[in-house]
């Protein structure tokens, strides 16, 4: 499993994954995790709690990585971890998820949600406590106008959750308990650069949120 410290990348063995991970209540992941400010956030906030930021592309989670990984007295974050990898090739070592985060995913991440990818939400599920809860967030602009990268993928909603999206998670183990497009007040809140991208320019309708729990407690 690769760890991001900035511009080292540290190959962490199982059990020094093991002992680092027994010192933690909760495993929160955060996958998608672009330059990492949600992760951050939610490590600052709940420091009983290991969370894990993870992308596919590790260049734009350098910076913050650098930071995280500092002594706490330097500003650093001790229960912060971020890793370089692809949710297709989810690591091995995360098990036990109590939290899952997918927030603004594109490229085969969003692939992965909308269309969506049964193997990778099984996957993901078996990487789960029973009862883990989840969210995603979706930015529908790429469906105003249709751009190339979302040809051929329907756009979500709260209707299709209510129905063959919805069945589809219910598939892999994920139930949906709540939908809906999120207000700026809502979007502020998942305190993510993305979303502050999204600007003023924003309309309604725009940012769809799901969330509910992978398994049965
Ligand atoms: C629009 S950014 C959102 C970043 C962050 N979640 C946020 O809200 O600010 C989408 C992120 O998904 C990552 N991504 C795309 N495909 C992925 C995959 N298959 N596995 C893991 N991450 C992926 C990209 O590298 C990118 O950082």
């Amino acid at each position: 499993m690769r760890r991001v410290l900035g511009k080292t990348v540290l190959e962490v063995s199982p059990g020094e994954f093991a002992a680092f991970r027994g010192g933690y209540s909760a495993l929160i992941v955060d996958i998608g995790t672009g330059d990492g400010k949600h992760a951050w956030e939610l490590a600052r906030e709940q420091p009983d709690a290991l969370v894990v930021g993870l992308d596919a592309n590790p260049d734009r989670l350098r910076e913050r990585a650098r930071k995280a990984a500092a002594a706490s007295a330097r500003g650093g974050l001790p229960n912060l971890v971020y890793l370089w990898a692809s949710v297709e090739r989810f690591p091995a070592l995360l098990t036990g998820i109590s939290e899952l985060h997918i927030l603004m995913p594109w490229g085969s991440l969003l692939e992965a949600v909308v269309r969506p990818d049964p193997a990778v939400l099984a996957a993901l599920a078996r990487a789960c406590a029973p009862g883990a809860r989840f969210l995603v967030t979706v930015n529908l602009h790429p469906w105003h106008p249709e751009v190339p990268e979302v040809v051929g993928l329907p756009e979500p909603g709260p209707a299709s959750l209510e129905g063959t999206l919805g069945e589809a998670y219910a598939a892999a183990g994920w139930t949906v308990e709540e939908s809906g497009y999120l207000d700026p007040e809502a979007i502020a809140a998942l305190r993510t650069s993305w979303t502050s991208r999204l600007g003023s320019s924003r309309r309604e309708f725009e940012v769809l949120g799901f969330s509910g729990r992978i398994g049965s407690p």
